[in-house]
């Protein structure tokens, strides 16, 4: 007889990427509870799951009471709402109130950054784990950092670089860009985190080929506060290719227009901006969404001068993020994760292992030009806990 899969609370069920997580949990028949702010919607969703789910939640973001009841009905709350400036207090502190853990999809760094740091002691004191950013942004690079840095002790630094091609956004993700160019970003400098700063900059990064040499810009890169959690480690630069943001002729203004677009989004016209992308669909149709290739390049320099340099690789950032955050609700739920508080995705999930498990969604790494399963051959492959993330 198996074992009864634990109940699942997801909360923003009715976005573009909430509707990706609940049909990956659905396909893996995890008991449901669809929670939002609007019923209507989330019948609308449940009506499209084969099995239908355990319960609908209207539970407004205001609404304290209602929240914590809908996070009590599970062992695990997603939180699929962005932006998180906006949602993310609000459902991680009824996650905590109820004695619920908690995911989200978040790529905001300034969020990741609070649940790592002011909300870490009444998440410990809820006895629950919290992992901000288990999706695309930025799972893979938060593990490959361990991987590459980890085995070398003591950094210097850690250089993270992005290169995604063929990316269009949701209007979820071009709203949490809103809130994430509004200069609240920081930087991992001397061993502390401070603010990012305005200054444009000029530089270039060497990703590995067909890529080559790309023009980057600054990235307000989740990595920047995850990875001192789980790594010993001076100094952190993240990078973005300017293709990336922007392809075609407007790349190379990217790294001038970031300042300007900083100040210009603490005026007025960051609310007109937002009811603008209101009028945007949804997000990419699928075939566009899964076509989406993305590369991160992660150099770790020791700080006795050795150095180590980690690839990965994937598709499909959307589909990706679904696939991810369904592994991490399942190992939270049934007890895979021992660690409290806010963790950084390498601090939660072995990293190696959730890299070398989600070879089948096509993501492959390497380090140093060996190859991720190879390398963990040589370092002793252990067994994975639940599909893809290990605890
Ligand atoms: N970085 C990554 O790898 C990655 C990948 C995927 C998603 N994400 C992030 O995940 C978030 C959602 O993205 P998406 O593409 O799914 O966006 P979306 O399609 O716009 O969906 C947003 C969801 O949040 C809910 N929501 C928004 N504001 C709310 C509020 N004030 N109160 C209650 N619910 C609220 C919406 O509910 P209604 O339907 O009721 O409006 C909807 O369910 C974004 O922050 C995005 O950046 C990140």
């Amino acid at each position: 007889m198996s074992t009864p899969q634990p109940t699942v609370v997801v909360y923003g069920a009715t976005g573009y990427t909430g509707k990706l997580v609940v049909a990956e949990l659905a396909a893996r028949s995890v008991p449901l509870v669809l929670a939002g702010r609007s019923a209507e919607r989330l019948r609308a969703v449940a009506a499209t799951l084969p099995d239908g789910v355990e319960a609908i939640v209207e539970a407004p973001i205001d609404d304290h009471a209602a929240l914590q009841g809908a996070a009590g009905r599970g062992s695990v709350v997603v939180n699929c709402a962005g932006p998180f400036a906006r949602t993310g207090t609000a459902v991680l502190r009824a996650a905590a109130a109820a004695g619920a853990h908690y995911v989200d999809t978040t790529g905001e760094q300034d969020w990741i950054a609070r649940v790592l740091g002011e909300h870490d002691a009444e998440l410990r004191a809820a006895d629950v784990a919290a992992v901000p950013g288990m999706g695309f942004d930025y799972l893979p690079g938060d593990l490959l950092c361990n991987v590459v840095g980890a085995p070398l002790g003591p950094l210097r630094r850690l250089d993270v670089a992005y290169h995604v091609e063929g990316f269009g956004m949701t209007r979820g993700t071009q709203r949490s860009a809103l809130e994430m160019l509004d200069g609240r970003d920081v930087v991992y400098e001397d061993g502390a985190l401070k603010p990012g700063g305005t200054k444009p900059l000029r530089a270039s990064v060497e990703f590995p080929a067909p890529i080559g040499r790309r023009t980057v810009g600054r990235y307000p890169a989740g990595e920047v506060v995850t990875a001192p959690k789980h790594l010993d480690v001076r100094t952190i630069a993240a990078r973005i290719s300017t293709v990336s943001i922007a392809p075609g002729p407007a790349a190379p203004l990217v790294p001038y227009a970031t300042p300007v677009v900083a100040r210009l989004l603490r005026t007025p016209l960051k609310g007109l901006i937002d009811r603008a992308i209101e009028r945007l669909p949804e997000g990419p149709p699928e075939d566009e969404r899964r076509a989406v290739r993305w590369t991160i390049l992660v150099t770790a320099t020791a700080e006795d001068g050795g150095s180590s340099t980690g690839v990965v690789r994937g598709p499909d950032i959307y589909g990706l993020t679904a696939r991810t955050i369904s592994d991490a609700a399942q190992a939270l739920g049934s007890g895979a994760v021992t660690a409290r508080g806010g963790l950084a995705p390498a601090q939660a999930f072995d990293a190696r292992r959730t890299l070398d498990a989600l070879a089948d969604f096509g993501v492959t790494y390497e380090v140093d030009g060996v190859a991720g399963a190879a390398t963990a051959a040589t370092a002793g492959a252990a067994t994975t806990t639940s599909r893809g993330v290990s605890a």
